[in-house]
């Protein structure tokens, strides 16, 4: 008796922290990120691209502009970063969702976490999608962020620039 008392509480705990948000049914924790998120969100890059992030850089970004972490348990799955383009206009400088947990919602879940920051401070949202950051055989997220309100405002090619406008307060 006593031991179903006690799974009970922790089944009660285990569901008032994990918020559902997508809407393919998958539960985790999502956040802004802090200073202390800065070597997870490095170590995450690096595993999924290879390639070696500007730490320092995301060091600033989180202490300074809107941003977004997602965890399953403990694990960090997912980043979104930002940064001033101009003084009304907010870039988006990193979107990386884990291998792992692609094509669930995590990615539209952070980035309207990092966009629900950015209104009231900002006009418009920009960023640029490159096929020349990509791996071979990667596809681009192109309609990704067409199906999240943004519009491609400048191609070269090999690279588009993608804005949205969002209201100001
Ligand atoms: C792009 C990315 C952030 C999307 O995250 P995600 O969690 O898989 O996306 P969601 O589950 O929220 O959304 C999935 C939807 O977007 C579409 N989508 C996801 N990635 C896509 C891509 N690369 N191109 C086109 N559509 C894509 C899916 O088809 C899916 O649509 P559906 O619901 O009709 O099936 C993720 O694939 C990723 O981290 N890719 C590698 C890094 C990257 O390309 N970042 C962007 C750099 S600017």
């Amino acid at each position: 008796m006593m031991q179903s008392t006690i799974v009970y509480i922790r089944s009660v705990e285990l569901s008032l922290s994990l918020v559902p948000v997508t809407p393919k049914g998958f539960y985790m924790e999502i956040r802004s990120a802090t200073r202390e998120d800065s070597e997870s969100i490095a170590e995450l890059h690096r595993a999924e691209t290879g390639r070696q992030p500007y730490t320092t850089g995301i060091f600033g970004q989180v202490a300074n502009f809107p941003s977004a972490v997602a965890f399953d348990g403990s694990k960090m799955i997912a980043f979104a970063l930002s940064q001033q383009f101009a003084p009304d206009i907010l870039e988006i400088t990193d979107l990386l969702v884990s291998r792992s947990h692609r094509n669930t919602g995590v990615g539209t879940a952070i980035l309207a976490h990092l966009e629900k920051q950015a209104y009231g401070q900002y006009a418009s949202l920009i960023l640029c999608n490159s096929i020349l950051y990509e791996a071979p055989g990667k596809r681009l997220a192109s309609g990704f962020y067409e199906r999240n309100g943004y519009f491609p405002a400048h191609e070269t090619g090999n690279t588009t620039v993608f804005v949205k406008s969002i209201e100001k307060d």
